[in-house]
């Protein structure tokens, strides 16, 4: 047996990210919950229902599992529309549930994570345009201003917003998100306005909590030419790239904010960023094709010999997370892998997928690079949006109609993995085994 063993940095964060929506259960006042609604927008017309039933406690057992596995963090979002009923019209009360969220997590030795927007809209800012609207921006920085205020001595870590780049092109692009359009200039308004009002969130948290780390999560996916030597696959592959991955990062960066042809200026966007939140599932092998201008000239295919999950969504390309990460590098500030996972109801490729991803945040973090932590998607299988439940991405399984929970063996891994700080050869063996030799071998 190999001595070697792959340690990760003392104080890395070990975490599983969750969503309000996806666990909490009874959210009727949202875009999804009117989304949900519409006959054929989610798989086989599922709800999200009970979703994993955190509002009625269930969140005391998947975290109470969560703090017993050695994690030492929890990331978790805020559901908006539960707390801000009009422009002016709030809810107190519904803070009291986060409160002792927040309460019981810190009595688990989890350290909270607060994304304060993950997808969902209020009905009420749905109905008046959503993030088309010039106003959304300002109506989400009075929302977190309320949020902020409450959390401040408690929560160091704020994501302003989930996946920006991300929720554009689901909702604006290919139209699988509400509102459901396929429309480069309504993509571009919200894209903007995204910008604005994460600006706008970044300096009300910085105003209230001076010392707080505060930056958003942003989406990377992988785009690998198909064909290394062909200088059209390479410039579709960078079309994408510049499209999908830079998207909300230039705008950071120097305030440009660009699609297609579209662009503007958000000037005051720049620099609104303590830590690059990095989100990476998967990855595409891309080829030019003149036929497909709305897909910028590419067809897109899951790499060649990469496992892929069972439903096809997620392909295993660890390259995809090493390039994310130096991609993320660029910015020269802290790193929190703050999404990555596998659907897989049978738990046949999680271990490997979970072990070879991690393997290069390894190689990162120990390269000097500030990577801070890591984050699973999930902890417990969840809904999962308009792919409803038929993917299964939890660490646990859930039966959502009994609400049962049931360990898999990845839970185990992940266990052993937090708690020793990284990975071992005994662990991976007992564990992992098929990834061993890819792992250890000479
Ligand atoms: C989202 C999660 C989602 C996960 C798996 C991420 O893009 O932030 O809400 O559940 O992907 O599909």
């Amino acid at each position: 047996m190999p001595e070697s063993s792959y340690q990760f940095p003392d104080g890395f964060l070990w975490g599983t990210a969750t969503a309000a929506h996806q666990v909490e259960g009874g959210n009727s006042n949202n875009n999804w919950a009117a989304w949900e609604n519409e006959a054929g927008r989610i798989h086989n017309g599922e709800k999200s229902g009970l979703a994993c039933d955190w509002r009625g406690g269930r969140w005391r057992e998947d975290l109470g599992n969560a703090a017993r596995d050695g994690q030492n963090a929890h990331r978790f979002s805020i559901e908006w529309s539960r707390v801000q009923l009009s422009p002016d019209g709030w809810d107190d009360s519904a803070l009291d549930f986060y409160r002792e969220l927040v309460k019981g997590m810190k009595a688990l030795g989890l350290q909270p994570v607060a994304t304060l927007h993950h997808f969902t809209d209020p009905l009420w800012i749905y109905e008046m345009g959503g993030w088309e609207n010039d106003k959304t921006p300002v109506y989400f920085e009075k929302f977190v201003r309320k949020v902020v205020k409450v959390f401040k001595d408690e929560v160091n870590l704020w994501v302003t917003l989930n996946e920006p780049n991300g929720l554009v092109v689901n909702s604006y692009v290919d139209g699988c998100f509400p509102p459901g359009k396929k429309d480069f200039r309504s993509a571009f308004k919200a894209l903007t306005n995204l910008i604005r009002g994460h600006t706008l969130a970044y300096h009300t948290i910085h105003e209230l909590q001076p010392n707080a780390m505060a930056g958003y999560a942003l989406y990377y996916r992988g785009f690998f030419p198909k064909r290394e030597w062909f200088p059209l696959d390479r410039w579709a592959a960078r079309g994408l790239q510049g499209n999908v991955n830079d998207l909300f990062a230039n705008a950071i960066h120097n305030g440009r904010v660009k699609l297609i042809l579209f662009n503007t200026m958000v000037k005051e966007a720049i620099g609104t960023q303590d830590f690059v939140g990095l989100q990476y599932y998967s990855s595409d092998e891309v080829a030019f094709n003149l036929l497909k201008p709305g897909e910028l000239f590419s067809s897109r295919q899951c790499p060649h010999g990469a496992p892929v999950s069972p439903t096809g969504f997620i392909a295993d390309v660890p390259r995809g997370m090493a390039q994310g990460l130096s991609w993320a590098r660029q910015f020269g500030l802290p790193i929190y892998v703050t999404e990555n996972g596998v659907e897989d109801a049978e738990d046949q490729m999680r271990p490997a997928y979970l072990l070879r991803h991690l393997r290069e945040v390894w190689k990162a973090a120990n390269a000097g690079w500030q990577v801070k932590g890591y984050f699973h998607w999930s902890q417990v299988d969840n809904f999962e949006w308009e792919r409803g439940w038929s993917q299964r991405f939890g660490l646990w399984a859930l039966d959502p109609a009994t609400q049962l929970r049931t360990r898999r063996k990845s839970a185990d891994l992940y266990a052993e993995i937090c708690k020793r700080n990284g990975f071992h050869p005994e662990t991976v063996q007992r564990l992992a085994p098929e990834v061993f030799n890819e792992l250890f071998g000479a």
